[in-house]
C-alpha cells in the first residue's frame, strides 16, 4: 500500500531531515576547504554545532524519541532490537559527536592543533552518521511508520508533534532555528 505522505506519521520529521542534510552540508564544506592551511569559518561551524544541538537533537530527535518510535512500539515493532535500537544507539553516537565538537571549538579557534583536529574529527564522525542514519530512516523505518500508524493514530501523533514544535529551544523558537539553517545554507552572517 503506497500512502500519500503529504499527511503522514513522518512527513514533517521528512521535512526536518532535508534542513538537518542542508546544514550538514554546510559543516562538510566549512571544513573540507581545499585550503587546509587556512581555518575554517569557526562562527559558521559553531552555528551549525548550535543548531545540531538544539534543531537535530532536542527538537527533531526528541519527537522520534518520545512520540513516533513509542507509537511503532505500541504496534507491535520491538523497541530493545531491529531498527528502533539502532536508531537509537545513532541518535546516542551523534549525541557523543556534537559534544565533542562543542568542547573543541574554543580550542579549535585559539589555535591548539589537537582541538582542531578533535573538531574536525568529531564533525566527520558526525557527518558521516548522520547521512547514513536519515538515509535509513527515510528509507525503511519511515515507510514502515507511515503504512502502520494511519488514521486517527496519525492524527494524534501530529498534534503531538505540533506541541513540541511550539516549545522554546533553549529560548529559540523552531522557527528561529529553521532561519538560522537557512541563513547557514545560503551564507549569510549570523544574528550574533
Ligand atoms: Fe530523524
Amino acid at each position: 500500500m503506497v500512502n500519500d505522505r503529504s499527511d503522514t506519521a513522518t512527513r514533517m520529521l521528512r521535512d526536518e531531515h532535508q534542513l538537518i542534510l542542508g546544514v550538514v552540508d554546510v559543516l562538510d564544506e566549512t571544513l573540507s576547504k581545499p585550503d587546509s592551511a587556512s581555518d575554517p569559518d569557526f562562527d559558521v561551524v559553531d552555528r551549525c554545532i548550535s543548531f545540531f544541538r538544539l534543531f537535530a537533537d532536542a527538537c527533531h530527535h526528541g519527537k522520534e524519541e518520545d512520540l513516533l518510535f513509542p507509537e511503532l512500539i505500541e504496534h507491535g515493532m520491538p523497541g530493545d532490537e531491529g531498527p528502533i535500537a539502532v536508531m537509537l544507539s545513532e541518535h546516542q553516537q551523534g549525541r557523543l559527536s556534537v559534544r565533542g565538537m562543542a568542547e573543541a571549538i574554543d580550542g579549535a579557534r585559539s589555535g591548539d592543533e589537537n582541538a582542531m583536529s578533535a573538531l574536525r574529527a568529531h564533525s566527520d564522525d558526525y557527518i558521516h552518521l548522520i547521512r547514513a542514519h536519515i538515509g535509513k530512516e527515510d528509507n525503511i523505518l519511515f515507510n514502515m511508520a507511515d503504512d502502520m500508524v494511519l488514521g486517527e493514530a496519525c492524527r494524534v501523533l501530529c498534534d503531538r508533534y505540533d506541541v513540541v514544535c511550539s516549545r522554546r529551544f533553549e529560548g529559540q523558537t523552531k522557527d528561529d532555528l529553521e532561519i538560522m539553517a537557512a541563513s547557514l545554507m545560503a551564507g549569510q552572517p549570523g544574528s550574533s
